[in-house]
């Protein structure tokens, strides 16, 4: 079969972005349920095996989300996950996800780097004029790390959701392919 742009690898400094497979589950769905990640995500409640394999059958089989793994060059290890989801061929835009498992990666400029390489990708291999990223106003890890990608901040919404108890700001954030 011939390859697709789905299954293009991105190299990076000092990581690189591979297509997620099935045998990936077990681990995405420990990290993705990482109070860590939970906190900083706007759906809270835990993914269970069944509805990460439902997402790979209905969203990432269908191509309306790519999703890599975020690997370390040197070792292969798998660290973490970035995606793009709602893409709109119409407007070429999509939306960017992006999250950590492993503890030694974080804080190290690999979500950095990776949400560099997705934007790369985006632009590059698929063409597309814009990717945006909704970001909780307190997660300052994930702010700075799309700032440090490129992305603006476009909008700032005040007490736009109501999580675990509390209003929350949310900011929007866009990067446009020039
Ligand atoms: C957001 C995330 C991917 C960032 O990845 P990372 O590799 O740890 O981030 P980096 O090392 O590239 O750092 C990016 C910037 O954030 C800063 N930063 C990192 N961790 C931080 C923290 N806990 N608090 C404040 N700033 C932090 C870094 O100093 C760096 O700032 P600089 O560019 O001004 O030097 C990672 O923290 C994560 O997976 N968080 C949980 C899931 C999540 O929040 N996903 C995004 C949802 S929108």
């Amino acid at each position: 079969m011939e390859p697709t742009k789905k299954d293009v690898r991105v190299i990076g400094e000092k990581i690189y972005l591979r297509p997620i497979t099935l045998e990936d589950t077990d681990l995405v769905v420990k990290w993705r349920n990482n109070e860590k990640v939970v906190q900083n995500f706007i759906y809270r409640k835990p993914i269970s095996r069944e509805e990460h394999i439902c997402w790979m059958e209905q969203k990432v089989a269908t191509g309306r989300v790519i999703q890599f793994i975020i690997c370390d060059l040197q070792t292969d290890k798998p660290l973490g996950v970035v995606y793009i989801q709602n893409i709109e061929e119409e407007h070429s835009k999509a939306e960017e996800g992006i999250f950590l498992g492993e503890e030694e990666a974080f804080g190290r400029g690999i979500g950095t780097e990776a949400a560099r390489l997705m934007v790369r990708y985006a632009f590059e291999i698929l063409g597309l004029h814009k990717l945006s990223a909704r970001v909780l106003a307190y997660n300052m890890a994930s702010r700075r790390m799309h700032e440090g990608a490129g992305y603006e901040q476009e909008a700032y919404f005040k007490q736009e959701l109501y999580l675990d108890g509390k209003y929350e700001d949310l900011i929007f954030y866009g990067i446009i392919h020039n």
